[in-house]
């Protein structure tokens, strides 16, 4: 294994981003035409759509290069293996983080904070200590933590948000106190767009010696992230919200964590030796990836990641922005329409809701005009209690969108309104 930590050039310049320049990369975006309509694809915190630089890889993999992996000595199992391992760098230049031993494949996000959950929080935590969340936390990133408690006598702490969706600061550096073993905190809220004060979160658990997991399923596919900077002890994040396959994701650990952590999934490859007496694990990150995993999908995640570096992520950020921005803009100036969550720094999710129209009903609405949103609690209810409503109707942005798409979505959204007003 490698130790690099060189992050590979991105975009060749910090030109604004053209997003009809790479629309043609993504076949979905033509092929489908709900009701008639152009496809406005505004569901992309659940799941983004794939490039064609994506499919053709594993398209590739499917057709030349197939095997199990870190098995056999014929030809197929080796190219299959060194896909696997060179994705497993593409992962660790994405994040840039030191080794490419720190990153485990995971099946999502979900998957990675669950690992966290049974190989440091089972081994380390014990009756009385604390872990320390947010308000704002997706529910992957609560539950597991709750499952920890009940096995454990462990205690969620959780910093609450304000009015805009922002975290108050002051309160969840109160809750670090000598009990406080964990912290489990999110980069960017689904539900309500906000981007953290990660790095500042961090310091502060660190200064009480707290590991921190940042759940970074919706920075990753937006914000150039740096574990190494960030000095984060777990980051995780799924490959089909950066343009990859389901099944795909990435657990980056320091490896001095990881080592002392005991596996999540017992079974083959994670093994060096088995007897009926004893048995002794791989090394890292090996440890971590027991029986075969979807090899096509991490291959797939490589690429969607290389896919995303070559663009640039700072400009995929900008352009998102300017979209985040004029759609704020110009729903708000839609009668009864109000939008949940606004931290002065967001990410590319705008939650509104549209007077008293169930936002069920006004998904349904704009999916009869060729546009696809989320509605519902966004597997996040502690937000949507917070704010005393029961859903929120949800567009997301990716790379691909345009301000064209944001004046359909706006357009169908004053329909709805003209419809129930
Ligand atoms: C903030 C956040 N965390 C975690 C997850 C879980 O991701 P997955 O279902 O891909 O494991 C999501 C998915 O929506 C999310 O938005």
């Amino acid at each position: 294994m490698s130790a690099t930590a060189l992050k590979e050039p991105t975009a060749t310049a910090q030109a604004p981003l053209d997003p009809e320049q790479y629309r043609a990369d993504f076949p979905i975006l033509s092929n489908v035409h709900p009701h008639g309509h152009r496809l406005v694809f505004l569901d992309n915190a659940a799941s983004s759509q794939m490039p064609r630089q994506v499919i053709d890889r594993l398209v590739h993999y499917q057709t030349h290069e197939h095997a199990n992996i870190h098995r056999g000595v014929h030809l197929l199992s080796e190219r299959a293996t060194e896909a696997y391992e060179n994705a497993r760098r593409s992962v660790q230049r994405f994040l840039n983080a030191r080794e490419d031993r720190e990153i485990i494949f995971t099946t999502g996000c979900t998957e990675g904070i669950n690992l966290v959950m049974h190989g440091y929080g089972r081994k380390f935590l014990g009756p009385g200590d604390e872990i320390v969340v947010t308000q704002m936390e997706h529910h992957s990133n609560i539950v597991p933590w709750q499952m920890l408690c009940e096995e454990k006598g462990t205690r969620l702490r959780v910093a609450p948000i304000d009015d805009r969706g922002e975290l108050v600061f002051e309160e969840f550096e109160k809750l670090f106190n000598e009990r406080t073993k964990f912290a489990a905190v999110t980069h960017v809220s689904n539900a309500l767009g906000t981007i953290t004060p990660i790095k500042r979160m961090i310091d502060v658990a660190h200064a009480h010696g707290v590991p921190v997991l940042v759940d970074g399923a919706q920075a990753a596919p937006h914000l150039s992230v740096d574990v190494q900077a960030l000095d984060c002890d777990f980051y995780a994040f799924s490959g089909h919200k950066l343009c990859g396959p389901t099944g795909s994701g990435a657990l980056y650990g320091k490896a001095k964590l990881l080592e002392k952590m005991q596996p999540f999934k017992g079974g083959g490859d994670m093994i060096l030796s088995v007897t009926f007496e004893k048995t002794t694990y791989n090394t890292i990150p090996h440890k971590f990836e027991a029986g075969t995993p979807p090899i096509a999908a991490m291959i797939g995640l490589g690429a969607a990641v290389d896919y995303l570096q070559a663009i640039g992520l700072d400009r995929i950020a900008a352009h998102e922005h300017t979209l985040l921005d004029y759609a704020s803009r110009r729903l708000v100036e839609i009668p009864g329409v109000r939008i949940v969550g606004t931290a002065r720094e967001k990410a590319a999710v705008v939650s509104f809701y549209v007077g008293d129209v169930h936002p069920h009903d006004v998904g349904t609405l704009l999916n009869e005009e060729g546009v696809a949103v989320r509605t519902g609690h966004h597997c996040a209810q502690p937000v949507m209690q917070r704010f005393g409503i029961p859903a929120t109707a949800r567009a997301s942005f990716a790379l691909y969108n345009t301000l064209a798409d944001v004046d359909a979505l706006v357009e169908a959204v004053r329909k709805v309104q003209q419809l129930f007003g």
